[in-house]
């Protein structure tokens, strides 16, 4: 399967900036560092890591906290979005997949050629449409 919104070289830049993101990951509980690195319209990029809690069900993604990040600095149109994830402290072994509740949030604020970039280095990745990821989504046009 081939995406071609972004050259390899936007690509590569993106991925490099999700890994560099995992150093800021605050995971005591799990010790699992997930970077993402978020690339806007306009050709900026936003980093975001995870950010556990003692309550664990207030943990936020490291796609969600970008995206967060984004729209609460104005940002609301990207192109795609780059995820490394692995035990801390250690390079990625497997791709990480995004989890369902930032697949919602790319639902909400991806656009249809959004493009999601699964890495395990620069040269190391997939890449997919958020249909492929979250087919039949629900968003907003189903709500009058
Ligand atoms: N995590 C993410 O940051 N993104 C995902 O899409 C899946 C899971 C984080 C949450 C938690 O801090 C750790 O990975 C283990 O679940």
């Amino acid at each position: 399967m081939a995406v071609h919104s972004i050259t390899d070289q936007e690509k590569q830049t993106l991925i490099t900036a999700a890994l560099s993101a995992r150093d800021q990951a605050y995971m005591p509980y799990s010790h699992y560092a997930v970077g993402a690195a978020l690339l806007t319209s306009d050709g900026n990029i936003i980093k975001g890591c995870n950010i556990e809690n003692a309550s664990y069900g207030v943990t936020n993604c490291a796609e969600r906290t970008a995206f967060f990040k984004a729209v609460s600095e104005g940002e609301r149109s990207f192109r795609a979005i780059a995820i490394a994830g692995g035990i801390a402290g250690e390079q990625p072994t497997d791709y990480a997949y995004p989890c369902g509740s930032c697949r919602q949030v790319m639902q909400e604020f991806g656009g249809s050629d959004f493009v999601i970039i699964a890495a395990k280095s620069p040269n190391d990745y997939k890449e997919f449409t958020l249909e492929e990821l979250l087919p039949f989504g629900f968003g907003g046009e189903s709500i009058r």
